[in-house]
């Protein structure tokens, strides 16, 4: 039962990471642009519309990720989740991809934990 679970999980995110390369050189280019003040606009929603699901997510890492797990961070944006990663559990390695450069800057200047790796990718 546990493999089977396994290669369900492992199918989904394949299937979600093959998603991603479909959008990839759209998003890039946009999220390039929007970057320098994503997250002004990113704290508006975070704070007015989005607060109880990300006080869910909080409860989920901490619920579900186990000490030194890997973790496959896709589209990691500017690394508010990223972070919410660390303060909420104690991961082995982050690796957090995402197709826009300039989002990952503002993630790196935010992220400095030796554990996470922030990479253009997808
Ligand atoms: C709405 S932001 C969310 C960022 C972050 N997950 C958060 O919750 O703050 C979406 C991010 O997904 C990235 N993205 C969208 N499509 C992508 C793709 N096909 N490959 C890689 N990254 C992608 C964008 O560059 C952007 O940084």
């Amino acid at each position: 039962m546990g493999d089977i679970m396994t290669e369900t999980i492992k199918n989904k995110v394949a299937a979600y990471l093959r998603l991603l390369t479909l959008h990839r050189g759209e998003a890039k280019e946009a999220y390039d642009q929007v970057a320098s003040i994503y997250d002004d606009f990113a704290k508006v929603w975070d704070h007015a519309i989005a607060a109880p699901t990300l006080a869910y997510y909080n409860q989920i890492i901490e619920a579900r990720v186990k000490p030194g797990a890997l973790i496959l961070e896709a589209a990691a944006g500017t690394g508010e989740r990223t972070q919410a990663l660390l303060r909420h559990s104690q991961p082995g390695e982050i690796i957090a991809l995402d197709a826009s450069a300039a989002m990952l800057d503002l993630a790196r200047s935010k992220v400095q934990d030796p554990g996470c790796v922030l990479w253009p990718g997808i």
